[in-house]
């Protein structure tokens, strides 16, 4: 009986890799199998034998022959021994395509039906990140989240609520969340209007789902939220720029775009235009959605840090006075902390209906312990308590960058002080200087997202933004020395 296989097996195992043994055994024996190296009917040696060339106990060996025997790759041959599965079909090949390596992977070559970008979110890695507007998740009360999850789970299990359910999200955060819209936003929503999400850039994606045929134009302002983009783009938009200047976007262009392209969509962030930080003026959003009507374009309202507005009360969402042409995204990663991935999109019933079937697709439901533990911080008040502390924390901040700022980079860069939102938006006095800072960051040890990632088209004025809100003021300074550092 010729077991050339023993000998090859006898390499791969080994004793002190996490796997256990026996567990190797089989997917040896299954590669092998696959790979045409053991053929249908095939003898494999005893499980003395095997356990002795392999310096094995006989019981591993046993083990692994009576799992792939119930497996349905081995059978039992009485006293004849262990034979490979005669009901397996026989290759027909000779000993064949991966003997000669048998542990190469057998990689596919697939062609990816969209190539893969860049990565879009900053690396992990060393030095400090500077984030584009992220919160200070080291401010939030975790017993607080503790409690909310722990009420949460106990009404659930006691329901039997934790079961699959509505692809909308949450009864109880949808309740929540639209009466919040109504209150503090001037949304005329109720739950109905509502679906959950997991983040702003879960509505995003699932709002292009929904209206983008591949070849529709999608108009973006010439500085923007790149994994917006790169959203409309994955579902086959053309990415239409246009431009932006100290109001926000230019809606003479959005006119001229419209007139050239079938414009499914537009994509704004009125309240604190993302990277620029200005607020889109009244008379522009009323363009806008004037525009929206003639030529039936969708407008994508990402209000994606709306709870910080310091400079006068927060301007409306678009959504409170045209809801039936906005589809807002709304998102409570800066409130409380990205990690929990709750969103929402409020839009008008048909649309919430239509996302409730692209959630189904892309993941079911979502979170019904997190959309719960949510809720309760809502009902309960602790959200709101939580977000007049951290405005205040974040106020203060937001003056001590500024501050800091002056006193370290006030000869390089020129801003506004942002009316809202977690970050500044820094322009430099000359791109040579930007270009420097941006080649000199690494070897300051710090990490942030390129001025180019913003840009949708060549020519958009460059800048940085940068996040002041999850740095506490030391570590700001300590951050803008850095950046200082590079160009002294
Ligand atoms: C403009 C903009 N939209 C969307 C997002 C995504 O946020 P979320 O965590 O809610 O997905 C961000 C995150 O910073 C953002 O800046």
């Amino acid at each position: 009986m010729l077991r050339p296989w023993q000998i090859s097996l006898s390499q791969r195992i080994d004793a002190a890799r996490s796997e256990p043994v026996y567990m190797q055994i089989i997917q040896a024996v299954i590669r092998d199998i696959e790979s045409g190296r053991l053929t249908s009917g095939s003898y494999l040696p005893s499980s003395r034998e095997l356990a002795a060339s392999l310096g094995v106990n006989r019981k591993t060996v046993v083990l692994a022959y009576e799992d792939l025997i119930a497996q349905g790759w081995l059978s039992s041959a009485g006293t004849r021994g262990t034979m490979v599965s005669t009901a397996l079909p026989d290759p027909g090949l000779p000993a064949s395509r991966d003997v000669a390596e048998p542990d190469a992977p057998a990689q596919a070559e697939y062609r990816f039906a969209a190539a893969p970008a860049s990565p879009l979110a900053l690396p992990e890695g060393p030095g400090l990140k500077l984030d584009e507007g992220a919160p200070d998740g080291r401010l939030f009360p975790i017993e607080l989240l503790s409690r909310a999850y722990r009420a949460a789970a106990q009404r659930l299990t006691r329901r039997n609520g934790l079961q699959y359910r509505d692809p909308r999200g949450a009864p109880a955060l949808r309740e929540s969340v639209a009466e919040m819209l109504k209150s503090q936003r001037g949304l005329p929503v109720t739950a109905d209007n509502i679906c959950i999400t997991r983040g702003s850039q879960n509505s995003i994606f699932l709002a292009a789902s929904l209206l983008i045929r591949p070849g529709d134009a999608v108009i973006v302002e010439e500085l923007t939220y790149e994994p917006a983009v790169a959203a409309f783009a994955a579902r086959g938009a053309k990415i239409v720029p246009v431009g932006l200047d100290g109001d926000g976007i230019c809606l003479d262009d959005v006119e001229a775009a419209c007139r050239r392209n079938r414009v499914a969509a537009v994509f704004v962030t009125p309240h604190h235009q993302f990277p620029t930080t200005v607020a889109l003026r009244p008379e522009r959003r009323l363009r806008l959605l004037d525009l929206a009507r003639q030529f039936g374009f969708a407008v994508i309202e990402d209000d994606y840090d709306h709870e910080f507005h310091f400079a006068s009360q927060p301007l409306l969402p678009m959504a409170a006075y045209a809801p039936g042409r906005v589809i807002y995204a709304g998102s409570l990663s800066k409130l409380l902390l990205p990690a929990l991935r709750v969103g929402y999109i409020a839009a008008p019933v048909e649309v919430i209906e239509a996302l409730a079937h692209v959630v189904s697709l892309v993941d079911g439901m979502g979170n019904t312990l997190t959309e719960n533990a949510a809720a309760e911080l809502i009902d309960s008040g602790e959200l709101s308590r939580h977000a007049r502390k951290v405005r205040q924390v974040y106020a203060q901040r937001r003056e001590a960058f500024a501050e800091a700022l002056d006193a370290t980079l006030g000869d390089h860069v020129s801003y506004e002080m942002p009316p809202g939102g977690l970050a500044f938006w820094l322009r430099f006095a000359s791109e040579q200087t930007l270009d420097r800072i941006e080649a000199g960051a690494a070897g300051a040890g710090l990490r942030f997202a390129s001025s180019r990632s913003f840009m949708t088209r060549p020519g958009a004025a460059r800048g940085l933004r940068i996040g002041f809100a999850s740095l506490d003021e030391q570590e700001a300074r300590r951050a803008l020395q850095a950046l200082r550092s590079i160009l002294d």
